[in-house]
């Protein structure tokens, strides 16, 4: 009998070194949010499985296939979470957060899960970076979430993405386009599933892949022509200040988004080196679900932006993001000087110095092969000698240099080398 337990299907792991660049991956795209003010929101993994019924939609893929539904011993059926909205806004109302400054800016990140089929980027626990601006239905908002999203991404350096744009219009303007767009639909030859799928919902019908149907949908008529006064002009205030601020988009007049609640603007992030999921990050206006989960009619925007996704999209672009290096020294001791050498590698963590040593008594060949391994920008070697000297023999392991060093400098000493190496860096 086999008794190795694997991970569950569908379930990426990050391990080191790449779980330094998937880290780096979050921070970046954290960063733009944090300097727009967004505060951070640490949210249940599970909730209510109302929640996301009522939240994403019941029609929709993510609530009718993909859900990690339990219940629990109280009998209540919980959720494992498929996305973030709902469960902010969900917080919000049950902390009034909405009572307070608008609009209310947060950003969150952590896992998800659907339950969906496994493929190369597309897994069971997906990890996404998100922000949510609730209370303001000014177009330099939307503006603001779309840049933040595209400044994290091309802070990595990635290139081979696009914005794709679009407005979904507003509960006045839509229900109009809708019955337009089912009158069409009902006047083209599509099979019986597709025809009740039109009936739900017939905007997901323009997403159909297959030639045959792609081919009847050429004239169909789309959301963008029909925008009621004010959806248009806020459409046309969100471009014009994406163009002054120098973020390109195409627009995508058929986009569809897999969760129901989006309205107004609606955009996806897509790669081009990632295959058929080549959605990286998305997002939009939710002006209605507020309200829909019993809190106050405000508007609301936001995106998800997908950590597993970018990391895979910056493999294949070549890039590493993230520290250059994890560790500034390796301790090496040799005999006796074992107990002094962990003391001082306590020492210099203390003062901000990264560092890790040889343990259980190496000999001298096999410890320098780990701190050859290690990556270290020093290997701090220290003998019995050395110690009755009170000196210890630093080598620098991009020169090969070796120097003996007083004990009671050292920390300063290799301080101040690491500050003048990361001044050279900085130099433009
Ligand atoms: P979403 O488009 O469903 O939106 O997901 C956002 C991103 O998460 C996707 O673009 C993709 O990069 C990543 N993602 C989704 N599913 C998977 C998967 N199975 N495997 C790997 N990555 C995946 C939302 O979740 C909305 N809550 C975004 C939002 C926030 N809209 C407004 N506010």
């Amino acid at each position: 009998m086999n008794n190795k337990i694997s991970a569950p299907k569908g379930v990426p792991e990050y391990l080191p070194p790449e779980s330094a660049t998937f880290r780096a991956v979050h921070d970046a795209l954290a960063q733009p949010a944090i300097n727009a003010g967004y505060g951070y929101i640490e949210l249940p993994i599970f909730e209510d499985t109302t929640l996301f019924v009522r939240g994403v939609g019941e029609s929709t893929d993510v609530v009718s296939k993909e859900m990690y539904t339990f219940t629990d011993r109280g009998n209540r059926s919980l959720t494992l979470r498929p996305e973030g909205t709902a469960g902010v806004m969900r917080s919000v109302i049950e902390h009034g957060l909405d009572r307070g400054q608008l609009p209310v800016k947060l950003w969150y990140s952590g896992p998800f899960f659907r339950a969906e089929r496994p493929q190369f980027g597309r897994y069971r626990q997906l990890q996404q970076f998100g922000v949510e601006a609730i209370g303001s239905d000014d177009p330099a908002l939307d503006a603001e979430v779309i840049t933040i999203a595209d400044d994290g991404y091309r802070s990595l350096g990635l290139t081979g993405f696009r914005l794709e744009l679009t407005s979904l219009g507003c509960a006045e303007c839509r229900p109009v386009y809708r019955d337009l767009l089912v009158a069409f639909l009902a006047g083209l030859d599509l099979d019986d599933a597709t025809r009740e799928r039109a009936q739900l919902n017939p905007l997901r019908v323009l997403d159909d892949k297959r030639p045959e149907v792609q081919a009847q949908l050429a004239d169909a008529p789309l959301m963008l022509d029909h925008l009621c006064e004010s959806c248009a002009e806020h459409f046309g205030d969100v471009r014009a200040l994406l163009d002054a601020s120098s973020v390109s988009y195409v627009i995508n007049a058929r986009m569809v988004r897999g969760l129901d609640y989006y309205t107004r603007t609606t955009f996806e992030f897509v790669h081009d080196g990632l295959g058929a999921q080549s959605g990286i990050g998305g997002g939009g206006r939710y002006d209605g679900l507020m309200a829909e989960l019993g809190g106050q009619e405000l508007s609301g925007i936001g995106f998800g932006l997908g950590i597993d996704r970018t990391f895979l999209a910056c493999q294949a672009e070549g890039l590493t993001p993230g520290p250059a290096r994890t560790l500034d020294v390796y301790v090496v001791p040799l005999g006796e000087a074992r107990s002094r050498a962990a003391t001082l590698a306590t020492e210099l963590r203390r003062r901000g110095i990264r560092t890790d040593m040889a343990y259980g008594g190496r000999a001298l060949k096999g410890a320098m092969k780990g701190a050859d391994r290690s990556g270290a920008r020093f290997t701090m070697v220290i003998g019995e000698r050395d110690l009755a000297d009170g000196v210890v023999q630093l080598k620098s392991m991009d020169t090969g240099e070796q120097t003996a060093i007083p004990l009671n400098d050292v920390a300063t000493h290799i301080l101040r080398e690491l500050n003048t190496e990361l001044n050279k860096e900085q130099l433009p």
